[in-house]
């Protein structure tokens, strides 16, 4: 399925704390069949092919269904592998993890073979990797977990949490891609590390701070930490225009907070209402600043609606 993550998207890769939710009703799912005497197709995240054609973007799919056929012991099987989502790639959603994990358990399914959520994982993070070198595994994570994730390190903790708000979910319309929003942010660390860090331990902090406020339900508290993630991440360079102005048309509409949510540089913007009617406003108002989709996702109903 579908994740957004609340907070903590860049910084997770350098080892400081995240906090991000399965969309549970954004689902995705993998097909599996035997491809006989041909060579094998992929058919994923809008794009349809022979498997030696397999776009850059779909390495990670690519990969996990190599990773999957070894694993079970069939590394020469040739498939025909397909996915079918209900939400779009390359918007910050994990549609890559989700692929991923959605094609190992089908080819695990399709040899009947069992595995561990650990192993489920591994195996996920091994697809992934190939991505962007150095996946946190937050992704791989949430796109697999029936409940949110607080994780730090590749060690996931408990979190409590009781908000009564609602999440409003926009699409900016333009790709991102996650791995050029992480290279570029590993490019300004080597460049300046000092002022980089700062940026990053900040992101740390707000995290942290977030998790208390989930705790207590805190929405106004949380919205402010929200937005600030937002600027943050500006300043690390994972923004742009449009997802700049999205936030400013959540904010003007009265959401509590507004952020990017995933890699950057395209994809979605979060923002936070105490209200349904608050939510439907910002919505309304996500669309006329020029979202080309919008969802709202109740974490305390776990449910997502269009
Ligand atoms: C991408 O959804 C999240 C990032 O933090 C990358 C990662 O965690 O591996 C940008």
């Amino acid at each position: 399925m579908a994740k957004v993550i609340l907070f903590g998207e860049h910084s997770v890769v350098y080892g400081l704390p995240a906090v991000a939710v399965p969309l549970l009703s954004l689902r995705m799912a993998a097909y599996v069949e035997p491809a006989g005497a041909d060579a094998g197709t992929l058919t994923s995240l809008g794009w349809s092919g022979e498997r030696a054609d397999v776009p850059d973007r779909l390495a990670a799919v690519a990969r996990a269904v190599d990773v999957a056929t070894a694993f079970v012991g069939h590394p020469d099987a040739r498939l025909h592998v397909r996915t079918e989502s209900d939400f779009p790639p390359q918007r910050g959603l994990g549609s890559s993890a989700a692929a991923a994990g959605a094609v190992v358990r089908a080819v695990l399914d399709a040899y009947d073979v069992d595995a561990t959520p650990q192993q489920l994982f591994d195996l996920t993070q091994d697809a992934e990797r190939i991505a962007h070198g150095n996946p946190s595994g937050l992704d791989a994570l949430t796109t697999a977990s029936p409940t949110p994730v607080h994780f730090q390190g590749g060690v996931t903790t408990a979190l409590e949490m009781n908000l009564q708000a609602w999440i409003v979910i926009a699409d900016s319309g333009v790709e991102g891609s996650t791995r050029e929003a992480v290279a570029e942010v590993r490019r300004q660390y080597e460049a300046s590390p000092e002022r980089t860090g700062v940026l990053l331990d900040t992101l740390g902090e707000i995290t942290t701070g977030a998790v208390g406020d989930l705790g207590t339900g805190d929405v106004a508290a949380l919205g402010e930490k929200m937005t600030g993630a937002h600027h943050v991440l500006v300043e690390l360079g994972v923004s742009d225009d449009r997802l700049d102005a999205l936030t400013v048309a959540a904010l003007d509409a009265g959401a509590a907070g507004a952020k990017l949510t995933g890699g950057g540089r395209g994809g979605c913007v979060i923002a936070l209402t105490a209200t349904a009617s608050d939510a439907d406003r910002v919505a309304a108002a996500l669309e006329k600043a020029g979202a080309t989709a919008t969802w709202q996702y109740a974490p305390h109903l776990q449910e997502v609606a269009p």
